[in-house]
């Protein structure tokens, strides 16, 4: 399975900080917004990203997380020239694709919850095994914002639309998507939507009506998180650094999410670490790994 990661954008909703720097680097409490799909994709067993971003950004991207190596895994780059929409990470991805099944991920959804990785792991086997592709869905109170899912009584689903004005329930799709390898052509086919833009609602609708997508939701004890707009940005840090504070932990550290999902060494881990020594972040890993 590959997985695609979508950090580029125009992040308009948060301008001016965003007229001279890509959304998805800036901080969420103590690590770049990045690190957090990032830890996704890896706590999901996917070792091969392809992170697209802007052409004015995406060296600042290479810079920060390079190949990838440091983590056990294989990052590569792709330039998306205008944003044309996030389903146009098919088109752009197609040759990294290749024959695999692909994930997508957006650079700005931040997911924290119970056994995720567990979840995680069972819908790549699904996907990796089947011809389904699953979406999440997650209970918001402004369901007009995102995509909305409407369920029937038995929890079948009916539709999925993009930002209704009469949102048909508050089950949003979260920003993570798995497909087989037949949404790069599902994509090629879908055209721009009045916006201008290639949706993903639109490859998500055509995978409903052919009977092959399986929606999971992420229940109550779950946190969805997105980070487009001032207020939201400050929240999502908020979050980040109540629970790391609470219980001790680090949520998105890439180097103990390599080194626990058996990528990366005890010693690689030290040696990223030692870079980092005298920030909480370094000095986390150095008193939790270095005995
Ligand atoms: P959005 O939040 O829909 O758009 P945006 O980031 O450009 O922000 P704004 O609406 O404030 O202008 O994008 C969701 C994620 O997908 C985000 O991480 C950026 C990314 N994205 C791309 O990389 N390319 C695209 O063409 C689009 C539309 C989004």
């Amino acid at each position: 399975m590959k997985a695609l990661l979508l950090a580029g954008g125009n992040g308009s909703r948060l301008f001016p900080v965003t007229l001279g720097v890509s959304k998805q680097l800036l901080p969420v409490y103590d690590k770049p917004m990045v690190y957090y799909p990032l830890s996704v994709l890896m706590l999901a067993g996917i070792r091969e990203v392809l992170l697209i971003s802007t052409t004015e950004d995406i060296s600042q991207y290479q810079r920060l997380l390079g190949d990838g190596s440091q983590w056990g895994i294989m990052l590569q780059y792709k330039v998306q020239s205008q944003p044309k929409g996030v389903a146009e990470a098919f088109l752009l991805g197609e040759d990294f694709i290749g024959e695999d099944p692909v994930c997508l991920i957006l650079g700005d959804n931040i997911f924290y919850g119970i056994d995720f990785s567990v979840q995680l792991e069972a819908v790549v086997d699904r996907t990796k095994l089947g011809q389904k592709g699953t979406i999440f869905g997650y209970t918001v109170k402004d369901p007009q914002r995102y995509g909305v899912i409407e369920f029937d009584e038995q929890g079948k689903t009916l539709s999925i639309e993009e930002k209704p004005e009469q949102p048909k329930s508050n089950q949003a799709v979260v920003g993570l998507y798995f497909y087989p390898n037949e949404v790069v052509s599902v994509a090629k086919q879908t055209t721009p939507s009045d916006r201008g833009e290639l949706e993903i609602t639109a490859v998500n609708e055509h995978f409903l009506k052919a009977g092959k997508l399986e929606v999971e939701t992420l229940g109550r004890g779950f946190a969805w998180l997105d980070t487009g707009t001032h207020e939201s940005l400050l929240e999502a840090g908020q979050f980040i650094e109540t629970i790391e504070k609470r219980q001790g932990i680090k949520i998105g550290c890439l180097e103990e999410v390599a080194y626990q999902k058996g990528y990366s060494s005890k010693e690689q881990l030290l040696k990223q670490a030692q870079k980092l020594k005298g920030t909480s972040y370094g000095d986390y890993l150095i008193q939790r790994y270095s005995h």
